[in-house]
């Protein structure tokens, strides 16, 4: 249907949030990855383009509900700042196979290199969400933006007491997160265990806020999960602004919070209320 897979709509959706994540300022170096889970007539459109040679290599994670699912990743320590000049270099198509367990790479990278080191952490979110969103949910984002990690450093790692926070911070933000946001306390990154750690939030959390680190956006497309993580960053960062002028004055009440929900139709969490 194409004669390069980079022609395909889907790569070029990835290829525009990748850069524009880069533009924001979110990928110093290798900071970061992203990975899209490829629907069905998408992969068949490319499947001609694709080379399936490669033997398959453990996920270091078990998926079984992804199991032959097709996943566009970006390559670990490949800079974000380079995805839209050299595609094929530094992003990849990944086959999960039969038993969830093993993957291998299909397409891209072909200058050598594997995907992200956050793999296990990517399919286990695409894995949960798949469960819990019934399949719409197609994009996991993981992007260093500044104010967000700065927050980290001040305020308890509390889910409750940031997701507040930043509600407060702007109107929109709990029309855009209802849910609120995870928080995981600092872990060593790319392994198993963080994994597990965001996963489980994700089972309730549309975004997880990773300690002194950044932050795990999930979402039913590019704009959407784009749209998320630039609105927590943004929220973030009026919240800085506004402690570097001395801190909040007045602020949005609870009350105030029940009657946007009701208003805009939102099932805001409870629990984050007081
Ligand atoms: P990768 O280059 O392996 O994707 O790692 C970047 C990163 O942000 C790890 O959390
Ligand atoms: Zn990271």
């Amino acid at each position: 249907m194409y004669n390069s897979v980079l022609e395909a709509p889907f790569v070029k959706g990835y290829v525009k949030m990748a850069n524009e994540g880069y533009e924001r300022g979110w990928h110093e170096r290798n900071g970061g990855n992203l990975s899209y889970r490829i629907k069905k007539e998408e992969i068949e459109s490319v499947k001609a383009l694709l080379d399936f040679s490669k033997e398959f290599t453990p996920i270091g994670a078990t998926v079984e509900n992804l199991k032959n699912e097709y996943f566009l990743v970006s390559g670990s320590g490949k800079f974000f700042g380079n995805i839209k000049s050299a595609t094929e270099e530094n992003i990849c198509i990944v086959e999960v196979d039969d038993t969830g367990k093993n993957y291998r790479i299909v397409w891209g990278l072909v200058a050598g290199g594997r995907p992200t080191s956050e793999l296990p952490a990517h399919l286990m979110n695409h894995s949960v969400k798949l469960t819990a969103t019934n399949g719409e949910h197609r994009v996991i984002y993981h992007a260093h933006p500044v104010n967000a990690i700065a927050i980290t450093f001040v305020l308890p790692l509390d889910s409750k007491i940031i997701t507040h926070l930043l509600w407060e911070m702007m109107t929109e933000c709990p029309v855009i997160f209802p849910q609120g946001i995870g928080v995981v306390e600092w872990m060593v990154p790319g392994g198993e265990k963080i994994a597990i750690a965001s996963s489980e939030l994700m089972k309730k959390f549309d975004a997880i806020l990773w300690a002194h680190h950044g932050v795990f956006c999930s979402g039913i497309d590019f704009d959407l999960t784009f749209g998320l993580m630039d609105t927590i960053e943004k929220a973030a960062e009026i919240y800085v602004k506004v402690q570097s002028m001395g801190g909040i004055k007045q602020s949005i009440t609870d009350d105030g919070f029940r009657e946007l929900a009701k208003d805009f139709g939102l099932t805001l969490n409870e629990d984050f209320l007081n």
